[in-house]
Formats: structure tokens, C-alpha cells, sequence
């Protein structure tokens, strides 16, 4: 809830794979700038619930959950300001998300992409059962959803294209539930920032990885320049003019570089600057950026507790509003104490 005048906003991550670049330009700068907003109230949250509908590897959850908050703290998320919190850490989430699906329509449902999604490669591939593989986590994801964003009755909750529609389904749930109950939700809003960096990958498509294109975050420094000399650029020598739509280096350069440093970089190579070279100047330069931070990293990695500790103080903050919060929904749907 928010603090007099000021604007909730929260986002979470869902716990599965390696921390890349990509994130780190398009999402986890942004919003670790963002939270030092003084008008803002953020939330940032590990969504490892979210993760299980993902990801049935324990270790790969556990894995992936431990690097993600390293991850955060590392690159200089005030946990004092924002609320950083563990969404499994809060058992409010999963009794709202109960709350909330008896008040959604399984018709709704019906109509969100990542379902619909998964049930038209069904039907591609000729089976005779459209929901083959598809489980009750996957089809209710946008409810848990909802209720992570309802929680805290978060005004704008920054997110990815493709998370618009789950927004769009909280405010329809919250909606619906105020109708009935009461006026106790906050109808929240997706922020899509289409300024926000989209990074390409080594193959010049979206850094991403479902397309095994990407640069991890936290390589150690000889593969970091390793992994940026892999960047596919063509074949021109040395001397012959190269052009920014030629290689993924131009956008990559440019997310980590000022405006000044940017356009020498682009006079450079159009007076003939090789690729290799270009890239060792990519190389120092987004080296420059992460070396201290890695070392913190690294220290997180090593001193889980430090991080325990910390999760467990955000999770206190939050059920301080959590707790509090759903005695009155419990209320307000007629579950309370006898007398
Ligand atoms: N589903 C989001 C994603 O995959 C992660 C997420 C879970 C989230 N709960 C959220 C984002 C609540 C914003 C608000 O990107």
C-alpha cells in the first residue's frame, strides 16, 4: 500500500536460468535506477512460485534463485528503500491467489496467450488432446500473478510486451472482486517503457535464452571477452568503412557507452576500425562497467546467509502489510474468527 502521495511499483523475476546482459540493460538497471525514485514505493520480488511452472529442476530453481539475488544486491539494489522479498517467503500470496480464483472466470483464462499458445502447438502437432502437458500452474499463472501485484496494491507494475495482458487480467480480476467485496484492491497498470533498451544477442536477434544467443552477466573477465569476440560481425578487412547495421556490436556498445562514446565508436569503424578491435573496446568497456560489481557478486555467491538475511528482513517488511492486509479480505469474503 502506499505511503502518503507516493506510487507503488513493483515487478518480479521469475527464478529460472542465468542472469545476461540482456536482462541487465532492458530490466535490472532500470528498475535498481528506478527505486531510487524518492516519489516511488518499489517492490522487487524473486518469483520462485512462478518458477515451479517453468522449471521442474529443484537444483536449477535453488540455482537460479541464489544467483538472481546476488544478482540484485550486487549491482547496488537499496534494500532499505525497496522492499526485496523471496514471493515464497510470503504465504499471503498463495491464500490471495485462492482468494482470487474464485472470483476469475475460467473463461478468461481461457484467452491468455501463454495458454493459447501452448494449446495451438498442440493442436499443430496433430494429438488428439489440445491441453496434452499443460498443467493447472500454467493455465492459473496470471492469477498468481495477480495476486502478487494486489498484495501490495501496486499503482504500475513495470514489465516486458509480454506481460501486458497479464496486467490487463489483474485489473479485470481486482476489479471483479472490488465489485463484490468491496473496494479493497488498487487497479494496477503495466508500464512498458519502449525507450528501455532491447539488447541483441551474439546473432543480432533479442539477447535471449530460448535462443542460445546470450552473454551471461557474471562470466569471469577472460570469458566475458571471449564471449563478446564470438559476436557475429561479416567479413570485412580492415580498413574497408563498417556500418551500424552490420553487427550486434553497434547496439551492445551503445547500451554500455555515452552518447560521445557512441558516435566515435560509429566514426571509427566507418573510417575502417577492424571488428577485433571494436570488440576489445567492447570488451573493456563493459568490463569497466561489471568489475566491481562482480566482485560483490561473487561475495554474495559465496555468503548465501548475507542474502538469507537480507530476504528475510524484505519478507518482514512486506507481511508487515501483507498480514495485516489479508485479515481484512478474509474478513471481507466472511472468513473470521467465531466470537
Ligand atoms: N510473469 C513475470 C515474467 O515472467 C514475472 C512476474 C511474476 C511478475 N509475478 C509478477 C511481473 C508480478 C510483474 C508483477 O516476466
Amino acid at each position: 500500500m502506499s505511503q502518503a502521495g507516493k506510487q507503488t511499483v513493483l515487478t518480479g523475476i521469475t527464478t529460472t536460468g542465468t542472469p545476461h546482459l540482456g536482462n541487465y540493460v532492458g530490466a535490472i538497471k532500470p528498475a535498481i535506477e528506478a527505486s531510487r525514485d524518492p516519489n516511488s514505493n518499489a517492490y522487487y520480488f524473486l518469483a520462485d512460485y512462478h518458477a515451479l511452472i517453468k522449471c521442474q529442476q529443484p537444483e536449477q530453481v535453488h540455482q537460479s534463485t541464489r544467483e538472481i539475488a546476488a544478482t540484485w544486491l550486487a549491482l547496488g539494489l537499496d534494500t532499505e528503500q525497496a522492499t526485496f522479498y523471496r514471493q515464497s517467503d510470503i504465504p499471503e500470496i498463495p491464500e490471495l491467489t485462492w482468494m482470487l480464483t474464485c472470483q476469475t472466470a475460467k473463461g478468461l483464462m481461457n484467452r491468455a496467450h501463454a495458454y493459447k499458445a501452448a494449446v495451438q502447438e498442440n493442436e499443430e502437432a496433430g494429438g488428439n488432446d489440445p491441453d496434452k502437458g499443460i498443467t493447472m500452474g500454467l493455465f492459473c499463472y496470471p492469477i498468481l500473478m495477480a495476486a502478487d501485484i494486489l498484495m501490495f496494491n501496486a499503482h504500475k507494475v513495470p514489465v516486458g510486451k509480454d506481460q501486458i495482458q497479464h496486467i490487463e487480467m489483474a485489473r479485470d480480476i481486482a476489479q471483479r472482486f472490488n465489485h463484490h467485496y468491496g473496494e479493497h484492491f488498487v487497479l494496477p497498470e503495466a508500464v512498458v517503457d519502449d525507450s528501455r533498451a532491447v539488447l541483441p544477442g551474439l546473432d543480432g536477434r533479442k539477447m535471449s535464452k530460448s535462443y542460445g544467443n546470450t552473454i551471461p552477466l557474471w562470466l569471469p573477465e577472460k570469458k566475458l571477452r571471449k564471449a563478446i569476440m564470438k559476436i557475429v560481425t561479416n567479413s570485412k578487412e580492415p580498413g574497408e568503412p563498417k556500418f551500424a547495421d552490420e553487427s550486434a556490436l553497434f547496439p551492445i556498445y551503445q547500451a554500455f557507452a555515452s552518447d560521445s562514446e557512441y558516435a566515435a565508436f560509429v566514426a571509427d569503424l566507418e573510417n575502417g576500425l577492424a571488428w577485433g578491435e571494436a570488440k576489445q573496446r567492447l570488451f573493456e568497456k563493459v568490463n569497466a562497467e561489471l568489475a566491481d560489481a562482480r566482485e560483490a557478486y561473487q561475495h554474495y555467491m559465496d555468503h548465501p546467509q548475507e542474502m538469507e538475511t537480507i530476504l528475510r528482513q524484505g519478507a518482514e517488511k512486506a507481511r508487515s502489510e501483507a498480514t495485516p492486509f489479508i485479515q481484512r479480505l478474509r474478513r471481507a469474503v466472511g472468513i473470521q474468527a467465531m466470537g
